[in-house]
């Protein structure tokens, strides 16, 4: 069965400022996420099985955001399996009608701040030269904390991904510090 499409938030938002709350997803969250992501171009579409795994079996490492009831914002990563004081943000996506509120960066800043990710020392993950938000997303945020950010192509066009698109430069920022304040 197809999954409706994703609904915008401009569709059913009440006008002037909305509250956001945000929130550990859990498994019952996975279609909707499925489809904030699609709405959200560039990030690759994966399957609505791998982000019910994020939402259940990685949701210490994940966080959503809610507005006038519907999801809204979402961050999804892991913990490096050679590494894992190292948080890899795997994707970030926050609704076309909400953007440029900053709830990006309370996403992250949020997620970081969890206690059960208190001893992660660093980020790292990947961004295409192009995309300006994703710069500007993880810049700030090392700014807010402080920690420099260093990057370096990591996924090349040609030896990687078959000519198809863009590389993807790895991006870390860390160290840390250990004691991080909510958003
Ligand atoms: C990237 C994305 C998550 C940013 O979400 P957002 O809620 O609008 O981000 P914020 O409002 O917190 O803004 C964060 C910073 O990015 C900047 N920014 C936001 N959109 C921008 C744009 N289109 N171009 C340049 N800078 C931009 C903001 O000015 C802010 O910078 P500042 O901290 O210096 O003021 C959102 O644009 C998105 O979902 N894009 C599509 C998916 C994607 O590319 N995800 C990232 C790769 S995983």
């Amino acid at each position: 069965m197809a999954l409706p499409a994703h609904q915008p938030a401009a569709k059913g938002f009440p006008h002037g400022p909305v509250a956001f709350s945000l929130r550990k997803p859990q498994a019952a969250d996975g279609a909707a996420i499925h489809r904030l992501i699609a709405a959200c171009p560039p990030l690759d579409v994966n399957s609505l099985y791998c982000n019910l795994l994020q939402a259940s079996h990685f949701a210490d490492c994940c966080i959503l955001a809610e507005g006038a009831g519907l999801v809204v914002g979402w961050i999804s990563g892991y913990r490096l399996p050679v590494d894992p004081r190292t948080l890899f943000v795997w994707q970030v996506a926050v609704d076309p009608a909400v953007r440029g509120q900053g709830l990006g960066q309370r996403l992250l800043t949020a997620l970081l701040a969890r206690p059960g990710l208190g001893d992660i020392t660093a980020i790292a993950t990947t961004i295409t030269p192009s995309n300006r938000a994703s710069w500007a997303l993880f810049q700030g945020f090392a700014d807010s904390q402080g920690a420099p950010l260093r990057h370096d192509t990591h996924f090349d066009r040609e030896r990687h991904l078959a000519g198809t698109q863009e590389s993807e430069h790895l991006v870390t920022i860390g160290p840390l510090p250990t004691m991080r304040a909510a958003a």
